[in-house]
């Protein structure tokens, strides 16, 4: 499958480009430059809507009009944004209603970007106005690969028009005040609602003490909910009309990775392809950037995705800005299509000379020139991509373990006032993510709606959230032969945020055999200690003290009230097995206990593990691709397990031969199923 249409025939390689902010004569050297890089596409009109559209009746596409034939002259393709990412400073004067409310009610004025209220009646009706003159304008430019919606959505807002709109959200979704006041326990504190305009949005000025510590979860999940469908709605109201214009040209938006405020999986469903632009923190391992992209697979249904935005060497938003070292770029470019991606992109092409974004990294710097260490390193990932060509296009990751990971849950714990102000979803996700991708094994991320056969393995963290009928999912798994782990602070509530009654974990407890009576936070200083198959390792955070109930117990903890109580255990269930760690744990801990529940499931590992060596596999009509990245700064030699012919070397090696790579370093063995 290719995701730009049939127009593409290799990974595509460029960036953000903004020619507006430089004089003409300015473009024809980027031309030179961006040929000389090897680079073929440019994603244009990011923020331009205030050139484009000067007053409410005038509109002028003169200068975006010489870039696209200027761009089109060189052989360039295009990925053409929507410019809706920021609006105009005369619509905030004239339409106040477009700005947004913070969440302490502060109204903002004009300034800043992705700054529209996703509500705004006013935003709602110069949006489609703009998108549609675009589409019908450049539409059919040949050049013209993909559409890329306003720029990465986010945020909140807090306005009159929001509250108004969440009203109507909340009628559609529970009909009657009854249900209403039931799903959200309105009993609580004398909170029942008597008349839907009772109902006000959680914020600082009504549930909320501080950002996320909330007095009423319902309320506050349901608007997180309602704040991310709203701003979906943004979304697709251009995508319709991009759709209804050019239905042969797929349409995207930039993705940020685990952004709290936006649940992805819905709107993966509303794009064609998925796009994001990765932004490692300082010093960020490869296990989390690597979880990061395989979730940016996993909410486009496992296809392959678009790494629209990576900077080739500095940011200018993060407290120290250090440059990307030798090496680091092509290798953080090429993690990036280990994991699914089908581009390599910059922000930006050109570095600004004035605003925030004046010190942050592009393709040609403020020298002007192509002759730096950026740009050279650029040059040879642009020769290699081309050398590489169209073989990976389309390839998907063939994965037996699956990682659950929910944004319902990530809010619920987030909001959920006990147990532990240390308990953190992303890392206790993270925590079993790098213990599989230590191992060489490749890892689906999923979410409630996909579909679990396929899977050897199914590990859901901390699955505090329990959604009606995603037991029976996990149940029905697990009968039919499937190994599921989960943890301590499972099976607490449903999607309402209502407590599961009976015990915990609720609905999970006949799967994993047990029953968990009370749970112990420790504070960051402290941990208990459980043995697991002969080896010491610390509990941290949340101790849950349990009763085995038919399952077996495989660790017990050290210490305290609980000693000797059960702190692992496996549950036999139907043809397979549930397993449940009732303590956040060490890396070491992780790293056995993976080990040993991969070894009986029967998931191998790619290649036999290595420190410091990423390895990754991709499949497509062209045969198998192994990436093998070296992420330390030594050398590495590694063992092949298979034979093949290598990339970019273009030599040929058999199972057995001894790869020498030097540090950063990235090779892609390319074979066919059959020559073990
Ligand atoms: C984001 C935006 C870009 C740019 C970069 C800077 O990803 O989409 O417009 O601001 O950050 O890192
Ligand atoms: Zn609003």
């Amino acid at each position: 499958m290719n995701i730009y249409s049939s127009k593409v025939k290799k990974i595509v390689y460029g960036g953000d480009y903004n020619p507006e902010q430089w004089p003409e004569e300015v473009w024809e050297e980027d031309m030179r430059l961006f040929k000389e890089a090897h680079i073929d596409i440019v994603t244009l009109n990011v923020f331009n809507w205030a050139a484009l559209q000067p007053d409410e009746h005038t509109y002028c596409f003169d200068k975006l009009d010489r870039v696209m034939e200027l761009v089109r002259e060189n052989g360039l393709k295009v990925c053409l944004a929507t410019s809706t990412g920021a609006h105009p400073a005369w619509m905030a004067r004239k339409y106040p209603d477009i700005l947004r409310t913070e969440f302490n009610g502060m109204r903002r004025k004009f300034g800043g970007r992705h700054n529209s209220c996703p509500n705004s009646p006013s935003y709602r009706r110069f949006v489609p106005e703009l998108v549609k003159r675009i589409a019908q304008r450049y539409g059919a430019y040949d050049n013209l690969v993909m559409w890329h919606v306003s720029n990465e959505f986010g945020g909140e807002c807090y306005c009159e028009n929001c509250e108004k709109a969440f009203r109507v959200w909340l009628r559609d979704k529970y009909k009657t005040l009854d249900n209403l006041n039931r799903s959200w326990n309105t009993a609580f504190w004398g909170h029942t609602f008597y008349d839907w305009e009772d109902i006000v949005l959680p914020n600082l000025l009504s549930e909320h003490f501080e950002y996320e510590k909330t007095q009423f979860q319902g309320i506050t999940l349901d608007y997180r909910r309602f704040n991310s469908e709203s701003i979906l709605a943004c979304y697709q109201m251009e995508a319709d009309i991009l759709k209804e214009i050019t239905p042969d040209i797929p349409v995207t938006t930039n993705l940020m990775g685990f952004y709290p405020l936006l649940d992805y999986y819905k709107w993966g469903k509303a794009m064609d392809v998925i796009a994001w632009d990765n932004y490692p923190a300082i010093g960020e391992e490869a296990a989390s950037i690597a979880l990061t992209h395989d979730l940016m697979r996993g909410v486009g249904g496992g296809k392959p995705f678009l790494l629209m935005e990576q900077t080739p060497s500095v940011t200018n938003w993060l407290p120290y800005n250090a440059p990307k070292r030798p090496g680091e770029m092509r290798l953080q470019s090429y993690q990036a299509v280990a994991h699914g991606a089908d581009s390599v992109m910059f922000f930006q092409m050109r570095r600004s000379i004035g605003a925030c974004e004046k010190l942050h990294g592009a393709v040609i710097d403020h020298v002007g020139t192509g002759n730096t260490r950026i740009f050279r390193e650029i040059r040879q990932l642009g020769e290699e991509l081309d050398a590489l060509g169209a073989q990976t296009l389309g390839a998907e990751v063939p994965a037996k373990a699956a990682i659950y990971f929910d944004w319902d849950n990530w809010w619920g714990i987030r909001y959920s006032a006990g147990p532990s102000q240390d308990l953190d979803y992303r890392q206790e996700v993270l925590n079993y993510y790098e213990a599989l991708y230590a191992q060489n094994i490749p890892v689906d991320i999923i979410g409630t709606d996909d579909d679990l056969t396929g899977y050897q393995l199914v590990i859901a963290p901390v699955l505090y959230m329990t959604k009606t009928g995603y037991d029976e999912k996990i149940r029905k798994f697990v009968n039919n032969g499937g190994t599921f782990v989960t943890t301590f602070f499972s099976g607490i509530v449903d999607e309402c945020d209502l407590v599961l009654p009976g015990g915990y974990p609720g609905t999970l407890r006949d799967i994993l055999g047990i029953w968990v009576e009370e749970s112990d936070a420790l504070p960051s200083d402290k941990e208990n200690h459980f043995s697991y198959e002969g080896k010491t390792y610390p509990a941290r955070i949340l101790c849950d003290i349990l009763h085995a109930e038919g399952a077996e117990v495989k660790g017990i903890y050290e210490d305290d009230f609980y000693k000797e109580t059960p702190a692992v255990t496996v549950h036999e269930f139907g043809e397979g097995k549930a397993w449940y760690a009732a303590a956040s744990s060490s890396r070491a801990f992780y790293h056995q206990f993976m080990q040993d529940v991969c070894r009986t499931c029967g998931i191998e590992p790619l290649m036999k593990p290595q420190e410091n060596l990423e390895v990754m596999l991709r499949k497509n009509e062209n045969g198998s691709f192994l990436f093998l990245l070296n992420h330390g700064s030594g050398p590495l030699d590694v063992t092949m397990e298979q034979a093949g012919e290598i990339f970019p070397d273009k030599v040929t090696v058999a199972a057995g031969d001894c790869l020498h790579m030097e540090g950063k370093d990235v090779k892609i063995l390319k074979y066919q199923e059959q020559e073990k």
